[in-house]
């Protein structure tokens, strides 16, 4: 069976299709037939188009749209959600999956560069899901949220990261509340370390300032899962959905193990976290 036969109708977008999790998740849904017409937003323009050119190719009855945005801009949620509702008419699956880290400590964070961070990775996806709720409320779609494992223990290199997956896991979860009864789907997506440019670039920003051994430059494979299996676990929520998902083959298991740690003796966890971000040229 081809994809175009097996398409359903559904309306999807994805945030933060340009690269990364984003255009793998758009290429597994296009390839499993789940999708009519797809929305690809992200800045990179040129990586749109690319993707959407690969995915018609994929399945030539599938409508692409592209719509260059930059997240950082607190009136893009309104202005991508006022674009999709007049080109579709209404969506049926929401993909908040734009993120990005900055390995700074938080002293030495450009505030401006934080704040990009706060607004494109927790002030953005519920701003956007809040304009898009009374369609995803009247088609009962779904709201998949890209979180982190991170949030599992306290990063001293990634703390504002962390933070804004952390915030974004609470909405998550309250949401889901919120609107049980209502057909919607809510779901958070927490993976562990993915070899991405999200990696290259923290791998890139780290080294610049601090000894090149980060525990990124470091990822072994048994460390990272691939792109493509978390794609396929995004994927896979839209047909059955579920409250929470975590790579939990791969390295997600660590985290917890220390986030476990660190709640039942503070003091000693908080020890072993400041060394071990040290001693990974993370830390000052
Ligand atoms: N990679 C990991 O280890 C890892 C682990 C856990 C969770 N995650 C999460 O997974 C999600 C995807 O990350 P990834 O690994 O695929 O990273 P990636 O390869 O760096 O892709 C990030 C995507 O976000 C978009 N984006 C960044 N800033 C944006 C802005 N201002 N406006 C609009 N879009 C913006 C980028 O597009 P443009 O640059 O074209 O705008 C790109 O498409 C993120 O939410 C990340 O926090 C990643």
């Amino acid at each position: 069976m081809t994809a175009s036969n097996r398409s359903s109708s559904r309306v999807v977008v994805v945030t933060g299709a340009s690269a990364g999790l984003g255009s793998q998740i758009a290429t597994a849904m296009v390839k499993r037939g789940l999708a009519r017409t797809i929305v690809l937003t992200a800045r990179r323009l040129d990586r749109l188009e690319s993707l959407a050119q690969t995915l018609r190719h994929i399945d030539p009855a599938l409508r692409v749209l592209t719509i260059p945005t930059d997240l950082a801009d607190h009136d893009a949620p309104a202005r991508l959600a006022r674009q999709t509702l007049q080109e579709t008419g209404g969506i049926d699956v929401l993909i908040n999956n734009a993120g990005l880290g900055l390995p700074t400590l938080f002293a030495d964070g450009v505030p401006e560069q934080l704040q990009d961070q706060l607004t494109v990775n927790f002030t953005a996806p519920l701003m956007l899901t809040r304009l898009l709720l009374p369609s995803l409320i009247e088609r009962r779609g779904t709201v998949i949220n890209i979180g982190s494992a991170i949030t599992c223990v306290a990063n001293s290199a990634l703390g504002a990261y962390g933070a804004t997956k952390a915030g974004l896991a609470y909405w998550n979860d309250a949401l889901r509340r919120e609107l049980a009864g209502t057909g919607v789907a809510v779901c958070l997506v927490e993976p562990g370390p993915i070899h991405t440019e999200f990696m290259t670039a923290l791998a890139g920003r780290v080294a610049e300032g601090s000894e090149p051994n980060s525990i990124l430059d470091n990822a072994k494979p048994w460390m990272t899962a691939r792109v493509e299996d978390v794609a396929a676990r995004v994927v896979g929520l839209i047909e059955r959905p579920r409250r929470r998902v975590s790579y939990t083959k791969r390295f997600v298991w660590t985290f917890r193990a220390v986030g476990a740690f660190c709640w039942l003796f503070p003091a000693i966890g908080d020890w072993f976290v400041v060394k071990l971000s040290r001693g990974r040229g993370f830390n000052s």
